[in-house]
């Protein structure tokens, strides 16, 4: 049963999923500010956290990859959820969501740093078996999104990768163009309704593709 402590903070069984009132209210005021970053008003909730964490197997040790933590309620429920010999990486651009990342987890090894500007970092930790992201793949800038899929396309042959998403299956066709199989799953109770898409089968751009798109990363990187 969740109580209520002086300063409104629920406490809770760490890693079911529910997320602390304040780590709500920071999370809301970073939102305020930095909207497009962020990404969405509230953290995940427990329904989302599971859903995000479906592939993560408790029988077999595996490598995992969180992108974009924010104040850790996926993370920890991937934590308790994953096998004793797994091994977690979760990375988050906010310093601000450091600490409590920091509280909420035991396990994991945290990134506090942008993605782009660490996914050579991640290439040599992967490849990875299960990646959860939580960035919105279709609206990241360009060499964001460059970054994100580099380090899936070094996934393991059965890698699985788990999207986050509040906009239920208007992305689907850009799921379709970066992966083999793309499975949708609602997830309603999420605030606001949301899903996750599971995809297996990374499609590796042609060379020239892959070139037109490295000079597009580049230009925008220029400005
Ligand atoms: C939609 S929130 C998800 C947070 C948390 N995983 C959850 O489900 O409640 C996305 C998170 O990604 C972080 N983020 C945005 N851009 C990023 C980047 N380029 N690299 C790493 N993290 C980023 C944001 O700060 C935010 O915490």
């Amino acid at each position: 049963m969740p109580t209520a402590t002086e300063s409104g903070d629920t406490i809770e069984a760490p890693g079911n999923g529910r997320v602390r009132l304040r780590d709500r209210s920071v999370f809301l005021g970073k939102f305020l500010k930095q909207g497009v970053t962020i990404g969405s008003v509230t953290p995940s909730s427990r329904w989302m956290s599971r859903e995000l964490a479906r592939y993560v197997d408790p029988s077999r040790p595996q490598k995992i990859l969180e992108l974009g933590a924010g104040t850790g309620v996926v993370t920890r429920v991937i934590e308790d959820t994953m096998h004793p010999e797994s091994t977690l990486v979760a990375v988050e651009a906010l310093k601000d969501f450091e600490p409590m990342l920091r509280r909420s987890t035991r396990r994991t090894h945290l990134i506090i740093d942008r993605v782009e500007r660490v996914w050579r970092e991640l290439v040599a930790l992967g490849p990875f078996d299960v990646v959860v992201n939580c960035l919105p793949l279709p609206s990241l800038p360009a060499r964001v999104r460059a970054s994100v899929l580099r380090v899936v396309d070094l996934g393991a042959p059965n890698s699985m990768y788990s999207q986050l998403t509040e906009f239920p299956l208007l992305f689907l066709p850009v799921y379709k163009r970066y992966f083999r199989n793309v499975k949708f799953v609602m997830v309603p109770l999420n605030i606001p309704p949301g899903g996750v898409y599971h995809c297996t089968g990374v499609r590796r751009p042609s060379s020239k593709l892959k070139r037109a798109r490295e000079r597009a990363a580049r230009k925008a990187a220029r400005g």
